[in-house]
């Protein structure tokens, strides 16, 4: 996988948090640079003592160029105490983070490895430096070094997240097409067996399960995509998101339809989402409400008011009459690959809340007294 761009705006933020600034003049250790810069060598070896400490973290410094990585430890302390922690030091230490998933190294000796350099600018700060200038020294080399080792563990986490993702497309992809495959025999037998029997009995096994594996491989791919893509805060006008959803249900679902009763609190009519994701929520939830209310006489309704404890946000309930949900199982529930239904494939919950979350709210389940179950989303309004 190519090595992706820093995310300057994020990266821009940590640095800010941590009271940093990037402009050399403002860069306080470019002050001490007579006194660090000619322990350059000495840092670098300190690191690569510890490197060669551990056999596992040794075979992959032998494996290298002899010499590179003890350039990159100079290079990094050579960069702090010169240019300061700009946009030539984020993206050298944000590459870092990604050349260290790809040559798989465990993230833990990283910090340690940071943990090590940190101890070494103290000890040359409380030999070296004058008395009334330590603590400014120890402060400001502090927040260098915990910048680096954020730019760093940022870089780590989304290289590695993006290559697990990349797996799980590309595994859910490769399965579509035999499965596919496989539904396409199975239809052929239960053409050349029009009769009831063991023969087609097995033919509308494998058909069934063959679509339940198709519409998960889909499913997969939906909730990678839902998850790597950008929030989008756009207006979503929630009467036209179920109108949406319902037609979404209507289209994939064999269950008879229930008409939906709806009240909407005009002051909680207009949400902030991808109307589209939003669609995809409410279509989960409600074929979730459909599928547990009552079988012959469902009911489902939607109430939608602005939340009481959390201003600018939406709370919208969905209420079915039927199996009242089981507290205790509200883990499994959430999570993908769980269902109670044989022909589901467990990604309906999942995917709701995490279409919420992306927009900073949740979606919650909880028994009605009686029968049926409430459904909680919280979802942004609108702000216009
Ligand atoms: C103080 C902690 C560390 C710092 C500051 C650091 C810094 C860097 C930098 C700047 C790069 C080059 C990124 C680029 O291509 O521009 C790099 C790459 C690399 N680092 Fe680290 N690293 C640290 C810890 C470690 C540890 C503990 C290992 C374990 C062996 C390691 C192994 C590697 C390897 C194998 C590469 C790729 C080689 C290359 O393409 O240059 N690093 N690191």
């Amino acid at each position: 996988m190519a090595f992706l761009p820093p995310p300057q705006d994020r990266l821009r933020q940590f640095r800010e948090l941590l009271g940093l600034s990037d402009t050399p003049e403002a860069n306080p250790l470019t002050r001490w640079a007579d006194i660090f810069l000619p322990r350059t060598a000495e840092l670098a070896d300190k690191v690569e003592g510890f490197v060669r400490s551990r056999a596992q973290l040794r075979i992959i410094l032998e494996n290298q160029p002899t010499g590179k990585l003890n350039a990159n430890w100079r290079s990094w302390f050579g960069i702090l105490f010169t240019s300061g922690v700009g946009e030539d030091f984020m993206a050298h230490v944000w590459k870092s983070g990604q050349a260290h998933v790809i040559h798989n190294i465990d993230h833990r000796y990283v910090t340690l490895a940071y943990n090590i350099a940190r101890a070494f600018l103290h000890e040359i700060a409380v030999t070296a430096l004058p008395l009334e200038e330590r603590t400014t020294a120890l402060t400001a080399l502090d927040r260098a070094v915990d910048f680096s080792m954020l730019v760093e563990t940022d870089a780590f986490v989304t290289y590695a997240t993006q290559c697990e993702l990349e797996v799980i497309q590309g595994i859910s992809h490769q399965v579509r097409n035999p499965v596919s495959v496989i539904g396409g025999a199975a239809r052929k037998l239960l053409r050349l067996h029009p009769e009831d029997g063991p023969e087609r009995e097995a033919a509308g096994t494998i058909l069934a399960e063959a679509q339940r594996l198709e519409r998960m491989a889909k499913n997969v791919n939906a909730y990678m995509d839902i998850t790597t893509q950008q929030a989008s805060f756009r207006r979503a006008e929630l009467d036209a998101v179920l109108d949406r959803a319902l037609e979404k249900l209507a289209a994939a679902s064999t269950l008879p339809l229930a008409p939906l009763a709806r009240e909407i609190d005009p002051a909680a009519a207009v949400l902030s989402g991808d109307p589209m994701e939003l669609c995809v929520l409410f279509a989960c939830l409600l074929d979730n409400a459909f599928q547990y209310a009552d079988r012959h006489d469902p009911r489902v309704a939607v109430k939608a008011y602005p939340a009481q404890a959390q201003g600018g946000f939406a709370t919208v309930v969905i209420t079915n009459n039927g199996i009242r949900f089981d507290q205790s199982k509200t883990g499994q529930a959430f999570s993908p690959f769980h269902s109670t239904q044989p022909t589901a494939t467990g990604f309906g919950l999942p995917m709701a809340r995490v279409i919420a979350s992306k927009y900073f709210g949740n979606v919650t389940l909880a028994p009605l007294e009686d029968e049926g179950t409430r459904c909680v989303v919280t979802l942004p309004l609108f702000a216009g």
